[in-house]
């Protein structure tokens, strides 16, 4: 084939690929080369996806759910995914409101498509989940970002009222946020929608990792808010880390009817739906909560049991600083004191411990955040302990020279 320069679209050549996809890529190509890598860059549960889902997914297939299903996803997972929230946040979601999505991001990538226009603002926290600000440069909108560290990471109302302008049309928020792994408390959390519905604006929350918040943070979810507030809230749900199930490519959206429809109607001329014996294991284990709340619990306790390990180890590297996560599987670890002769930036740290140390970590910038590295523990707590053990001989340890 002659070599030519393709003509790729405006919009998709002004995103930018994902950088943590970046990092796992690193780890892949040195684990080729027989490097025995110790990758902390994993976004991704290092658990199986439950036996008793892999099972209905089975059944799905032998009952013959392998054709088309509606759009928005069989009845049967969307009354599933209702009642669920139903049970266990009590919440009072009506069929329209419910729509079935290949992941959490198609679920972003549809609520934000049919919501923008070029030239709207959206309001963005730092830091942020690398895919939002790129979504919204492919709506051709504005990413606003917001400063958090005032506030270690934790948005506020105040700081979202102070970042409005006029032409805000929507607010992207994800707690428990990767990379930060902190969790907004739940008042906090209404009052932020009391803000920008008091405005008129949109929020766009990403439940990615609803269900792995520690005590004494409990899940929260916006779908439980009144529907005056929750008018203006789009859900993004997933199943890919809360049943360790990200290659199922499974999530869904809980909005007002409208905004659905709008979704629908779009999804209709991209992935039609997720894989409909996946929506048919999707729609058992929910209808199951006994059993899959148990497996999630079990996955959640063992993130805890890391965190509790792993985050006060990280502080006792010197030049590491790391406030306690109350959620997701991430440390965020602040590096700005090794920076000087050194090191200049966060990604040369990360660079460092991937030459020296065959240690994968996610370098801050792509979140926004220079100066910090996302440290996964989605992985065993030996992995944890061999790379604090390295960590400690090459950056010393706090009050004690590095050997
Ligand atoms: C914050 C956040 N949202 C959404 C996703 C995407 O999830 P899914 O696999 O459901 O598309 C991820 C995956 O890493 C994530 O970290």
């Amino acid at each position: 084939m002659s070599v030519m320069t393709f003509p790729v679209s405006d919009r998709v050549a002004r995103m930018k690929g994902s950088s943590t996809l970046l990092a796992a890529q690193a780890a892949a190509e040195m684990r080729a080369q027989g490097i025995d890598v110790i990758d902390l860059s994993v976004g991704e549960p290092d658990f199986d996806t439950p036996e008793f889902i892999k099972t209905y997914a089975w059944e799905g297939i032998e009952k013959g759910f392998t054709k088309y299903t509606a759009t928005a996803g069989l009845l049967d997972f969307r009354n599933a995914v209702i009642e669920f929230y139903a049970k266990r946040f009590g919440a009072e979601i009506k069929l329209n409101e419910v729509a079935a999505s290949c992941g959490g991001k198609q679920a972003l990538f549809n609520a934000a498509c049919t919501l923008l226009n070029p030239g709207d603002d959206v309001l963005i926290p730092k830091p942020y989940w690398v895919t939002f600000p790129e979504i919204i440069t492919f709506c051709g909108a504005n990413s606003v970002f917001i400063e958090t560290e005032q506030t270690d990471f934790i948005l506020t109302a105040d700081q979202v009222a102070a970042a409005i302008t006029d032409k805000t049309k929507l607010l992207i928020i994800n707690s428990p946020s990767n990379p930060s792994g902190r969790v907004i408390p739940p008042a906090e959390m209404k009052r932020i929608v009391e803000v920008c519905a008091a405005r008129g604006i949109y929020v766009l929350t990403d439940e990615c990792y609803l269900f792995f918040a520690y005590p004494p943070a409990e899940p929260f979810s916006l779908a439980t808010l009144p529907d005056e507030l929750r008018e203006y809230v789009c859900v993004a749900g997933s199943f890919s880390k809360t049943y360790a199930m990200t290659g199922w490519r499974v999530g869904y959206t809980i909005a007002n009817s409208e905004w659905t429809k709008a979704m629908i109607k779009l999804q209709s001329h991209s992935a039609t739906h997720p894989t409909s014996f996946v929506q048919y294991a999707c729609a058992r284990a929910l209808r199951n909560p006994e059993k899959s709340m148990a497996a999630v619990s079990a996955m959640t306790s063992e993130y805890e049991r890391r965190r509790d390990w792993f985050v006060p180890a990280l502080n006792e590297i010197g030049g590491f600083q790391c406030s306690m996560p109350e959620g997701a599987f991430y440390a965020f670890v602040d590096v700005r004191e090794m920076l000087g002769d050194r090191f200049a930036t966060s990604a040369d740290v990360a660079e460092f411990l991937l030459r020296e140390a065959y240690i994968v970590v996610t370098d801050g910038a792509g979140f926004g955040a220079d100066g910090f590295i996302r440290f996964s523990y989605a992985t065993s707590m030996k992995n944890l302990q061999r790379a604090v053990e390295k960590m400690k001989a090459m950056f010393g340890e706090k009050g004690v020279a590095a050997a």
